[in-house]
């Protein structure tokens, strides 16, 4: 007979009709289907990060989430507001907006990095402007995904239609103003995004956002994020007022997420303090490895531009490394992003065993509070 799990349960699995409060957070890039499926077979929810989709190329992708299971899953949509001032702006036009020095000085990044001056990246990307993101969010609605999450940006707009069709909504916040936008926006779920957390996050430290905006969005449940990789980590976003966690860096060193071996490798050997901020890579503050690359905007001549131009100007350096990441000069330079909390990212697990071993770690927290304190 198949062993009964471990009950851990919470408002946001109701909400999310999910068995444990665990979401793995979307991760453009990285986490893809497999993840996806794994994250949803064992009880989490998973999420497929949509920033390096086209539209047609997301509808073949939720088909195979829903080959692979059959439980809740979520896409994570990047919704950035200077996406409302390029309406009507196709990408190829984007790149006039980009002034000569800053062409000039990634002429100069591509020499200093081995990058063929003819080189161009083939990769199709939709959410660099609004007509795309829009198109990609229809695909969205018509298969009428479980959950939408909005990555950045805020989801009001399309709201209605995601009500329609019962789909669950989660909006996420760095700070209690955007929390509290996504409130107005009815969202049924809200991640409470601290400094600490890998790829792009505010400038408020985990520990002290989470309990502020739980406060501030209450009845709404709140997913705690930020540096949260174990299950001390899951009882402490409980005790700060949160229903559970959004994960990212946790799920990077599984076989199901897209990561290479290499960067695994650099993730499994940085230190907490290897995980900077830049927007060396797509003009927003960001966490991720150091890389020669961030090095070459952090320490540079120009300060980044703005998103998404700043992607754009970078796209073809960026590919390149991906494109070689065979070898270990470029495998290097790849966008690692990652959180602060680096060294409990030490071994290569599925993810299913993550999600075991925090349930398991989370509760065994919990259980040992009345040995731990004494109360009287
Ligand atoms: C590799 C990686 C890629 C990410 N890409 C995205 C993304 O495309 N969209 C998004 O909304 N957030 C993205 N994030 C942020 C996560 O959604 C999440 O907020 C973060 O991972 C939580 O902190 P943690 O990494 O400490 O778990 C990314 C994070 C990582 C680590």
């Amino acid at each position: 007979m198949a062993k009964k799990r471990q009950k851990f349960h919470t408002k946001l699995c109701d909400v999310l009709g999910i068995e444990y409060p665990i979401i793995q957070a979307g991760m453009g890039g990285f986490s893809d289907p497999p993840l996806v499926i794994a994250v949803s077979e064992a009880g989490g929810l998973g999420t497929l990060g949509a920033a390096v989709y086209t539209a047609d190329g997301l509808d073949v992708a939720i088909r195979e989430i829903r080959k692979g299971t059959k439980k809740p899953f979520a896409i994570d949509i990047l919704l950035p507001d200077s996406l409302d001032d390029m309406a009507g702006v196709d990408k190829a036009k984007l790149r006039e907006y980009i002034a000569p020095e800053y062409l000039e000085y990634e002429k100069e990044l591509r020499k200093k990095f081995g990058v063929p001056t003819d080189y161009h990246t083939q990769r199709k990307v939709d959410m660099w402007t609004m007509e795309g993101t829009k198109r990609m969010l229809q695909v969205c609605l018509d298969n009428k995904v479980p959950v939408i999450a909005a990555g950045l940006g805020r989801l009001g707009w399309v709201m209605p239609e995601c009500k329609k069709r019962g789909i669950k909504t989660i909006g996420i916040g760095a700070n209690v103003k955007m929390a509290l936008k996504h409130v107005e926006d009815q969202c049924d779920v809200i991640v409470a995004q601290g400094y600490d957390a890998g790829g792009h996050t505010g400038n408020i430290g985990t520990m002290s956002v989470v309990p502020q905006i739980a406060d501030a969005v209450k009845p709404i449940p709140v997913a705690a994020a930020g540096g949260i990789a174990d299950g001390r980590g899951l009882a402490a976003a409980l005790a700060l007022g949160a229903e559970g966690v959004w994960c990212g860096s946790m799920f990077l060193l599984t076989p199901e997420a897209t990561f290479t071996e290499g960067q695994k490798d650099r993730v499994i050997a940085a230190t907490e303090r290897d995980a900077v901020i830049t927007k060396g890579l797509s003009g927003k503050t960001m966490r991720q490895l150091r890389t020669a690359i961030t090095r070459a905007w952090d320490q540079g001549p120009l300060p980044p531009l703005g998103w998404p131009l700043h992607l754009i100007l970078m796209e073809d350096v960026i590919d390149w490394c991906y494109e070689h990441k065979d070898q270990k000069y470029y495998d290097e330079m790849i966008v690692t992003p990652c959180s602060q909390a680096t060294r409990l990212l030490n071994r290569r697990r599925t993810s299913k065993q993550i999600i075991d071993d925090m349930i398991k770690e989370a509760i065994a927290v919990i259980e040992g509070f009345p040995k731990k304190v004494q109360f009287a």
